[in-house]
């Protein structure tokens, strides 16, 4: 990525962390060893893969998810912000990089909660930063990864290291609860899912990514409640 392009991205993501932190959650974009691993199931089947990158921002997830598209394979970004879904459209537009896979990108502008192509999705990488959240909205958002997921889909996403204890000690009782509750649904999701996990110390700040592997829902040519998930401005 070009060093201008790079600031100009830095730039945005702060303008962002800053007027709507809660949703945005983190003060840089992912690292390169960071976005390197959360890619890392993509192109690894024999078949096509319909892939879901959740919460891309200003996309250095998504450039290592193209680098590792197969020729048939699909990538859907759902984004929140409608600054970081321009900022998308417009590497769709213009990025050469990104125009390699662009006729089988589609971005949809919406919240995750939101999409209905239940069981439609082979690998689902989420950049969303669940710690900001309300336990009612966590647990919300894990079981429409499971609704989303294939059979045996995969789910890779991160959290930065030790975030829930650092932040319990530094905050009241209620925001306590409240994390503790997330660490609760989190490690049931571990526990029952998780196939590998992995720290990477070289990332502003260090994060745990997590792989889980979903049961999923049914194939979409199998469920009659799925559909194909609306695109915005399409
Ligand atoms: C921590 S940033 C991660 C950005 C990027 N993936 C990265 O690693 O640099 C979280 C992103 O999730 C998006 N987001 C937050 N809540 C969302 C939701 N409910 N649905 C879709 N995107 C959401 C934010 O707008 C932001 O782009």
């Amino acid at each position: 990525m070009l060093m201008q392009q790079r600031f100009s991205d830095y730039r945005l993501f702060w303008r962002e962390f800053r007027q709507t932190f809660q949703s945005t959650g983190a003060l840089l974009p992912s690292g390169r060893l960071l976005a390197r691993s959360l890619a890392s199931r993509v192109g690894t089947a024999d078949q096509p893969q319909k892939i879901l990158e959740v919460g891309p921002g200003t996309g250095p997830v998504t450039s290592r998810i193209i680098s590792r598209l197969g020729p048939d394979d699909r990538l859907d970004l759902v984004e929140l912000n409608e600054r970081f879904v321009d900022l998308l459209q417009d590497r769709l537009e213009n990025d050469p990089h990104w125009q390699t896979a662009a006729g089988r990108i589609r971005v949809l502008q919406m919240p995750v909660e939101e999409v209905e192509a239940i069981g439609h999705y082979d690998v689902i990488v989420s950049g969303l930063p669940l710690n900001n959240f309300s336990c009612e909205l966590v647990e919300r958002i894990l079981a429409q990864f499971h609704r989303l997921a294939a059979p045996q889909a995969s789910l890779s996403f991160f959290e930065y290291v030790a975030v829930r204890k650092a932040k319990s000690l530094l905050t009241k009782h209620a925001e306590r609860r409240r994390l503790s509750g997330i660490e609760q649904l989190l490690v049931r999701e571990f526990d029952a899912w998780e196939v590998g996990r992995q720290c990477i110390l070289a990332n502003v700040p260090p994060a745990w990514v997590h792989h889980l592997q979903l049961p999923g829902n049914a194939k979409p040519e199998n469920n009659p409640e799925s559909v194909e998930p609306t695109v915005a401005g399409q």
